[in-house]
Formats: structure tokens, C-alpha cells, sequence
């Protein structure tokens, strides 16, 4: 069976699917491994490495997917409309396509796979349970996410972290909110309290609390009975009585604020806004916001992806694809969530995949198959079963 791992081509991506370490893994599972030519070089691993872990490199997109069985991709290939390539067109019938494929953001893709017979695996899509951790893209990106939101606003932030006791005076530490505890709230956290920030943070799940406070962060929620969280652990959409509260609390504490991150989604919605114009106008100038969720719509209404806007003396700071700015940790983490998942569905003895098409990590993760789309999350959409 063949595994391509194409050069990804989308803007501000430099991360790749495979590194030499997966690779020589992937090959002892029975794959035969065609990496594009330059495909990891953003990710600081040359072609020879791939080549020294037993892979074969291909010239260009085309030699690359040409008979592919297996496609191993960070993103979503590009289709005719998005680029010089269409990488969609390459793809056989057949192949299985596994990758971080934005179904929910971009649909007519998903139409696409089913036209196009491939049978497509989206890896955000993982469950969230035990057996499927080592499988989590959207945790092991979102961690590198947290840790390089605290690197980026010590960048652009024109004071110290740590509080410094020096003979010509002293340095008092940053003050940093995070705004939603989830993995990259937690890495962002976890980050600045290394750095000698003094951390506080805040969220809608009530049982972040103690994680929080486990990493020598004070958390600020607010007092209702609402609870912010789903059976799958993700929170929702507040009332707009919370939402009001909420507002009123992230007043009062943001103006004393040098730094806040945001972090908070809601699956399947745009993200939502927690800092409003007049609350970064009441922020000290030179005060710095990262909003991680600018992709998602983002937390601070000013934020724009990609910009770095000032309002008021303060920076608000939108940065594409975080995880990207970490790309030799965050391909070597994603390789291995990809390894991870493909190494059960490998039949070793006759070099096949043997999926059990009724298994809880297949069933969440497979949004298209013989021609149809079959994820639940598309349910108005289903056009056939397995
Ligand atoms: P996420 O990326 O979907 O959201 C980030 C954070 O924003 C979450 O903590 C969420 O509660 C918070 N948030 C949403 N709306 C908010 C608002 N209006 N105000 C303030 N905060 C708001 O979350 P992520 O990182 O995917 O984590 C979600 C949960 O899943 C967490 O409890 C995490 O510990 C859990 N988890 C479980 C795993 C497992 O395998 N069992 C793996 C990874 C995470």
C-alpha cells in the first residue's frame, strides 16, 4: 500500500504530516512512504532525512498522489478554485484521505470527497475518550498553541514577566488573564506562571476551577447556575443574562490586565466575544491581547487574522495558525496522532487496512465513504450508510 505525504500548500502552513521518525514507523506497519519534495523543509527536516528513514521523495504534487492508497495531510488538499494545483483532481477513487479537513467551515469539500469516492477521515472530528488521546490533533496542537500565545505577547510586550529586584529599582511582574481553560488555556498558564507572571483566568466550566488553581493560577468565574459545559466536556452558548454578568466581570478585571490571551470556541460556533472596543480602551497602553480564536471568528471584537491591530496604546494580535509558528513540534506531534491512529488499522501480515467500520474512533471520525457522506455531524446532509 502506498502513503503519500504531500507538501501542504495552503497559506501560512508549515507544518507536515509525517516526520522521519513516523515514517520509519509507517514502513514497518507495511506502507511504502512517497514524500513530496520540500514537503517537511518549513518543519527544519530536509528531504534526506525522510530519505535516511527509508522513504521515497516524489518531485512534484502529482508524482506525490499518483496511486496513493493513503494520503496523510495537515490540511485539506486545495481544490481547482484555490490554487495552482488542484490537489483534489489527484486524489484515486478509493484513497483514504486523513487530515484536519474543516468540514464544518468549508462543506462543499465534504460534497466533494463523496463525489470523488474518497473516504475521508477528519481528525478534529476525534472523541474525546480515553483510547483516542494519542490520537488528539486538536490537543496536541492546541497545547503548542497556548505555550506560543505567551511567547508572542512577551514579543510584543515592552515590559518583563517576572518581577526583578534590582539596585536601580524594581520591576513589578505582568499581570496575564486567560480567557478559556481548555488545553491552550492551560498550556498558557502553565507557560507564564514559568515566565513569573502573576496568572489569573476564566471560564465558562465550572470544573476548570481546579485545574486552574493546580497550576498556581486565580480563577474569576461567574456566580450562576448555569453550567457552561456539555456531556462531551466542550461548553455552549451562555444565556444573555450570563453573558451580560460575564461582561460585567471581564470589565472589571481586564483594566488591571497587562496581557490577556483568549482561547474560548464552542464547537461548531463562531467563537465568542469576550472583549468588547470599550474594554480594551480601559487597558493601560502597551497592554497586549492575543486572541487565539481569531480564526474562529475571534474573543476581542478588534482582533483581525493575520494583523496585529492598535487601539488606544494597546496591541491586539491575531497570528494565522498558531500552532504553525511552533512547526517542528507541532509536525512531530501531529505525525504521531496520525501514526497513532493508522497503527490499529493496519494488518501488518498481508500489508493491508483492516478498519472496523463500527468502531467509536472510525464511526466519529470518517466523514465520507463509497460515495456518501455518512458523518453524524452532517446528519441533514447524509446521503447513504456504511
Ligand atoms: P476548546 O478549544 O473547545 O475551548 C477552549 C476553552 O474555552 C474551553 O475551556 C471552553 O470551556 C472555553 N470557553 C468557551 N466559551 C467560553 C466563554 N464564553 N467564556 C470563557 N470561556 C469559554 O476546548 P478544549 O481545549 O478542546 O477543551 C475542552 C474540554 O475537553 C476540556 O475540559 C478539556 O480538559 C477536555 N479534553 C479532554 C480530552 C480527553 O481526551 N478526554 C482531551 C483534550 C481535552
Amino acid at each position: 500500500m502506498k502513503l503519500a505525504i504531500p507538501k501542504e500548500r495552503r497559506p501560512h502552513e508549515r507544518r507536515v504530516a509525517a516526520t522521519p521518525d513516523t515514517v520509519k514507523k509507517l514502513i514497518s506497519l507495511g506502507l511504502d512512504v512517497i514524500v513530496e519534495k520540500d514537503a517537511g523543509l518549513m518543519s527544519s527536516i530536509p528531504d534526506s532525512e525522510y530519505v535516511s528513514a527509508g522513504a521515497k521523495i516524489a518531485a512534484d504534487a502529482a508524482e506525490t498522489y499518483a496511486d496513493a492508497d493513503v494520503i496523510f495531510k495537515v490540511q485539506r488538499p486545495l481544490h481547482a478554485a484555490e490554487g495552482d494545483i488542484d490537489e483534489m483532481a489527484l486524489i484515486k477513487p478509493g484513497a483514504i484521505l486523513i487530515a484536519i479537513l474543516s468540514p464544518l467551515s468549508d462543506g462543499a469539500t465534504v460534497d466533494a470527497y463523496a463525489k470523488g469516492n474518497i473516504t475521508a477521515f477528519a481528525m478534529e472530528f476525534m472523541p474525546r475518550i480515553t483510547r483516542a488521546q494519542s490520537m488528539d490533533v486538536l490537543s496536541s496542537q492546541s497545547n503548542l498553541a497556548g505555550y506560543r500565545a505567551v511567547i508572542d505577547a512577551a514579543y510584543e510586550f515592552s515590559r518583563a514577566y517576572p518581577m526583578m529586584m534590582t539596585a536601580a529599582g524594581t520591576v513589578a511582574p505582568a499581570k496575564i488573564l486567560v480567557m478559556g481553560t481548555g488545553v491552550a488555556g492551560l498550556q498558557a498558564i502553565a507557560t507564564a506562571k514559568r515566565m513569573g507572571a502573576v496568572v489569573s483566568a476564566t471560564d465558562v466550566r465550572a470544573a476548570a476551577k481546579e485545574q486552574v488553581e493546580s497550576l498556581g493560577g486565580k480563577f474569576v468565574m461567574v456566580e450562576s447556575t448555569e453550567t457552561g459545559e456539555t456531556e462531551g466536556g466542550y461548553a455552549k452558548e451562555m444565556s444573555d443574562e450570563y453573558k451580560e454578568k460575564q461582561a460585567a466581570l471581564i470589565a472589571a478585571t481586564i483594566a488591571k490586565q497587562d496581557i490577556a490571551i483568549t482561547t474560548a470556541l464552542i464547537p461548531g460556533r463562531p467563537a465568542p466575544t469576550l472583549i468588547t472596543k470599550e474594554m480594551v480602551q480601559s487597558m493601560k497602553p502597551g497592554s497586549v491581547i492575543i486572541d487565539l480564536a481569531v480564526e474562529s471568528g475571534g474573543n476581542c471584537e478588534l482582533s483581525q487574522a493575520g494583523k496585529i491591530v492598535l487601539e488606544s496604546g494597546v496591541k491586539i494580535i491575531g497570528h494565522h495558525n498558531v500552532p504553525s509558528r511552533v512547526a517542528t513540534d507541532a509536525s512531530a506531534l501531529y505525525a504521531k496522532n496520525l501514526l497513532n491512529f493508522i497503527t490499529p488499522l493496519m494488518d501488518s501480515d498481508n500489508k493491508t487496512l483492516n478498519i472496523d467500520w463500527e468502531d467509536e474512533i472510525i464511526v466519529g471520525t470518517l466523514l465520507t465513504k463509497d460515495g456518501a457522506i455518512v458523518n453524524a455531524n452532517f446528519n441533514e446532509r447524509l446521503t447513504g450508510g456504511k
